[in-house]
């Protein structure tokens, strides 16, 4: 029997799933790891952890089976963060992540020594802190002793790559989120490299994503159970993957996803570019095509960060029934009413990028008042999200990106609950696809393409991605929806002063 392996190096933890060429899950193991935050607005993470993690995933579902019939191994990760190695590929420092928002300032540097159109018209996006051109130009002003030892600049999931293949190497969806490649020839830019004083030779090789980069080494062999000569493929970065894992791969196809952070994702043919760049446009894993896609910064994240803050309670009762305690959240939330008796939440606890583009930005309650109960908060939390992903889709349909068919993934995307409110506030349907792996079985999907088991990636998404349920919107509620999001949409312009001289404080 064939199999193929989907891993996903995420913020939260690292997930490997074994698949069989159906798509089928076969056995997933998932560890998890610490964020940290040094300093308020920033987040880091150590990338030994991501290699502890994928180690370990890797045996626990290579272990009772024949590692030879695995056809191929797929990367899929958080995108953007900077993982620096030195000349005998060990790790300079820990990694600043896609959410760590210090680099304002690099950001300024960057628009100005590239001018802001060329850096539109080559790199597709707008200078962002969650880029990871930023962080790279703050290690060098900050840390020059790490910057003078860095040999090679990898992303999360090319750093595994580079445990399991010993290749430097990295594909154009996640290169993309870098701020250094060339968009439309998918090759890294002469021209911002240079102006950024970046030496090529510090990145990776770049392949399209189905592309085999690498096989296994004797040495990762004996970490991960996989057999010495595995193929690797590229695999692509965590939203592109998803992408092909539900199977959103042509025209017209859509997807939004609830993870730590959120994501609508459109696939396009065609390279279209926000002119005010409030949305990326990047390589997607079908190769010569692209994705347009609008990230809000916190959507799971405000949600576990309420969990974890206030429902002590509930995790402990979910503990005793065996239950997730988001399922217990979502009960919890469902008692309050729409519009949570006139409570708003604005998601912006790691600065927002989405309509915004603002890594000053912070969470807000807006409304509160005495009557409120815990299940108002909650209740909120979740509709500031999904408000925040309506902002994204605006702006998607603004550039006549085709959106004709919208998945739900990610943990969110998975409760019926919050699915229900995507569709109301969206105001179109919305279906999930059966599997619940996402990113891990577009990976697998990409290194069942690289393998030639599939003979194309949508052959691959033909063979493996499923759909199933479709929640439908109600008017009523879309109505009432659409109420409070037009106050919700007047928040954030009458904070934004408040938001910048928050920033100058002098105080942690
Ligand atoms: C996309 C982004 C996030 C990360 C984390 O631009 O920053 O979606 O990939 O998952």
């Amino acid at each position: 029997m064939k199999y193929l392996i989907g891993m996903d190096i995420g913020t939260s933890g690292t997930k490997t799933v074994l698949f069989d060429l159906e798509g089928n899950t076969l056995c997933s193991k998932t560890v998890e790891y610490p964020l940290y935050q040094p300093k308020n607005g920033w987040a880091e993470q150590e990338p030994e952890d991501w290699w502890n993690a994928a180690a370990e995933t890797l045996r626990a579902v290579t272990a009772g089976i024949d590692s030879s019939e695995i056809a191929g191994v797929g990367l899929s990760g958080q995108m953007h963060g900077l993982v620096m190695l030195d000349s005998d590929g060990n790790v300079i420092r820990p990694s600043i992540i896609w959410c760590d928002g210090r680099t304002a300032e690099e950001c300024a540097e960057i628009t100005q020594l590239v001018g802001a159109g060329r850096l539109l018209a080559i790199t597709a996006n707008p200078a962002l802190a969650g880029f990871t051109a930023s962080k790279i130009m703050w290690v060098k002003k900050h840390e020059p002793e790490n910057y003078d030892k860095c040999c090679h600049i990898l992303l999360p999931k090319d750093y595994i790559r580079y445990k399991l293949t010993g290749e430097f190497a990295t594909e154009v969806s996640d290169a993309s989120g870098m701020q250094l490649l060339d968009i439309k020839n998918r090759c890294w830019s002469g021209e911002v490299l240079t102006k950024l004083e970046i030496a090529p030779e510090l990145l990776a090789k770049v392949y399209e994503s189905p592309e085999v980069t690498g096989k296994i080494t004797a040495q990762a062999e004996q970490m991960t159970g996989l057999k010495k000569g595995t193929p690797v493929c590229g695999g692509a970065g965590d939203n592109a993957a998803a992408a092909v894992g539900t199977g959103v791969v042509a025209d017209g196809k859509a997807f939004t996803t609830i993870g730590t952070s959120g994501v609508v994702y459109a696939h396009t043919s065609q390279m279209a570019i926000d002119p005010k760049g409030r949305v990326h446009t990047f390589c997607c894993a079908v190769p010569g095509e692209w994705h347009v896609m609008g990230v809000t910064q916190g959507a799971g994240l405000s949600l576990r960060w309420f969990r974890d803050t206030f429902c002590s309670e509930e995790k402990e009762t979910a503990k005793q029934m065996g239950e997730d305690p988001y399922y217990l959240l979502d009960r919890e939330a469902e008692q309050a009413p729409i519009g949570c008796h006139k409570l708003l939440y604005l998601p912006y606890l790691m600065g927002e990028r989405t309509p915004h583009l603002d890594p000053n930005a912070r969470g807000v309650f807006f409304g509160l008042s005495a009557m409120h109960q815990k299940r108002d908060l909650l209740r909120a939390v979740m509709e500031g999200v999904t408000y925040s992903l309506r902002d994204c889709l605006d702006i998607l349909k603004g550039m006549n990106a085709s959106v004709s068919d919208m998945a739900a993934c990610g943990g969110g995307g998975a409760s019926p609950f919050w699915r229900q409110m995507l569709a109301d506030v969206y105001g179109c349907p919305v279906s999930t696809v059966t599997s619940k792996e996402g990113p891990a079985l577009g990976a697998a999907i990409l290194a069942g393409a690289g393998a030639g088991i599939y003979s194309s990636v949508q052959e691959g998404c033909s063979a493996s991605v499923r759909r199933k349920t479709l929640c439908n919107p109600q008017e009523e509620n879309t109505k009432a929806y659409e109420k409070i999001y037009q106050i919700y949409q007047g928040l954030y312009p009458a904070l934004k002063s408040s938001y910048t001289k928050l920033a100058q404080l002098d105080h942690e």
